[in-house]
């Protein structure tokens, strides 16, 4: 964490640029400053940006690093709140065969969100920011923010996932689903 500077901002890249479709390389040296300094960028940028995730090619880094977001997000009034997780050089050791399909956005693809089916649970072996071997299995919602980040330092995106186009909508229409979903549930 003893980065010597403040955080910045990083610029988002967006479906079309290549580096989103290279498959990421593995992280040498977790400790090396400028990778710290990367890891507070990333954690700082998806904070700003509202999203759950962000992975290294993301900010055009072509890494196998990837944060999960902890703080509740309004892009995604449905998320639990969980901490921030830094996910470095992961692997995915075994997945349920049970698969649940449910909305996913990107801050690479604004505006647009997709039904993607995605494994209900899956075991993971990671190294986090101070090089410590990891080993976490993510269930729901939070599998499926791995997976997805998981796809980003793969080259993929959520949209090579999606079964059928009609399942692609926008995001205006996705919040007016997410508002109606929680109405149902109060009553
Ligand atoms: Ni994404």
């Amino acid at each position: 964490m003893s980065s010597k500077t403040m955080a910045m901002q990083l610029e988002i890249t967006e479906l079309g640029n290549p580096v989103l479709r290279r498959e990421a390389e593995h992280v040498e040296d977790i400790g090396d400053p400028e990778i710290q300094d990367l890891i507070d960028d990333m954690i700082l940028t998806a904070e700003a940006a509202s999203g759950v995730g962000i992975a290294a090619p993301q900010v055009s880094k072509s890494l196998r690093i990837f944060i999960m977001a902890g703080t509740s997000s309004p892009r995604y009034p449905d998320a639990p709140k969980t901490e921030t997780k830094v996910i470095i050089n992961p692997e995915i050791v075994s997945v349920s065969e049970e698969v649940e399909k449910g909305f996913e956005g990107c801050l690479s693809i604004p505006g647009i969100r997709a039904l993607v089916p995605r494994h209900k649970l899956v075991r993971t072996v990671y190294r986090d920011r101070d090089n410590n071997t990891v080993e976490e299995t993510f269930s729901d919602f939070a599998a499926r923010v791995f997976q997805h980040e998981y796809d980003h330092i793969n080259g993929l995106v959520f949209l090579d996932r999606v079964e059928s186009s009609v399942e692609i909508i926008t995001e205006k229409e996705y919040m007016k689903l997410a508002a109606q979903h929680d109405s149902e549930k109060q009553e």
